[in-house]
């Protein structure tokens, strides 16, 4: 049975991955900051006969995240699924920039995903599949970005895929596969009612692309329908 381990597994995409790996019958570490008040993943849980777990864990808590990857030492986890993410609290203009709010999503975006590859590395290369995901966003391409503005999401997301790289190059040799994804524009809290997919689509869509990936894939932004995307 493959395993994965989600963080932001309470709603939004997290749930929805947390969902469909229950579905198609991997075993599932779901992390979110309170399991008591995730009535959704509870759910899943609990019709799923301890096949899926939930787990406690804030990201930007450096010492949860070490701790949990303690607990789960001898486990081995196929896919390090990279979810966990804020959008900035309003639209940052020039001369306005909140900067503790960006140091703040720096933290979630970025610091918190490298710190948890740093603690489930081990886990990662001891499974079959050895893959790593980070959920990033079509709004980190810096080839893409035509409208400006959004510094903090944009930045958050652009160095995320930085990160995305160099651990693909230096984790080739443990054959590990990392990958950037970008799930399009879903209807989720982050996302807004307007937007064009249903999570359970753009997450069907991923776990196809994962689903497929090879070690030669390792390195690439993809997007939910398979296009590579530009840096
Ligand atoms: N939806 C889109 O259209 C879209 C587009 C591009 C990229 N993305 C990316 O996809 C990922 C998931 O987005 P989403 O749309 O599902 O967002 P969402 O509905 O806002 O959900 C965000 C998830 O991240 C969790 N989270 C935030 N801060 C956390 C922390 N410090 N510790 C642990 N969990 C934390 C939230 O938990 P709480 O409930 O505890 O806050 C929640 O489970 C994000 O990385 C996002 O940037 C989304």
């Amino acid at each position: 049975m493959p395993s994965v381990l989600i963080t932001g597994a309470n709603r939004g995409l997290g749930l929805e991955f947390a969902r469909q790996y229950t579905a198609d019958g991997w075993r599932v570490y779901a992390c979110c900051r309170r399991p008591d008040t995730a009535a959704d993943l509870l759910a899943i849980a609990g019709g799923s006969e301890g096949q899926t777990t939930i787990h406690s864990l804030d990201v930007v808590d450096h010492g949860q995240i070490a701790a949990l990857a303690k607990e789960l030492w001898d486990d081995p986890i196929d896919l390090l699924l990279n979810n966990a993410g804020v959008y900035e609290p309003h639209q940052t203009h020039l001369g306005k920039i909140d900067f503790a709010a960006w140091a703040n999503l720096l933290a979630v975006n970025l610091l918190a995903p490298t710190r948890i590859v740093e603690c489930f590395l081990d886990n990662v290369a001891r499974s079959d599949k050895k893959q790593i995901a980070c959920l990033s966003s079509q709004m980190g391409s810096i080839t893409d970005n035509k409208s400006g503005g959004h510094y903090l999401y944009r930045s958050s997301k652009a160095a995320l895929n930085m990160v995305v790289k160099s651990l693909a190059l230096d984790l080739h040799d443990r054959g590990v596969t990392v990958v950037a994804l970008d799930p399009g524009w879903a209807r989720t809290d982050m996302g807004g009612a307007d937007a064009d997919l249903a999570p359970a689509d753009s997450v069907s869509g991923m776990v196809h692309v994962l689903d497929g990936l090879k070690i030669g894939d390792s390195g690439k932004f993809l997007s939910y329908n398979d296009a590579q995307l530009p840096w």
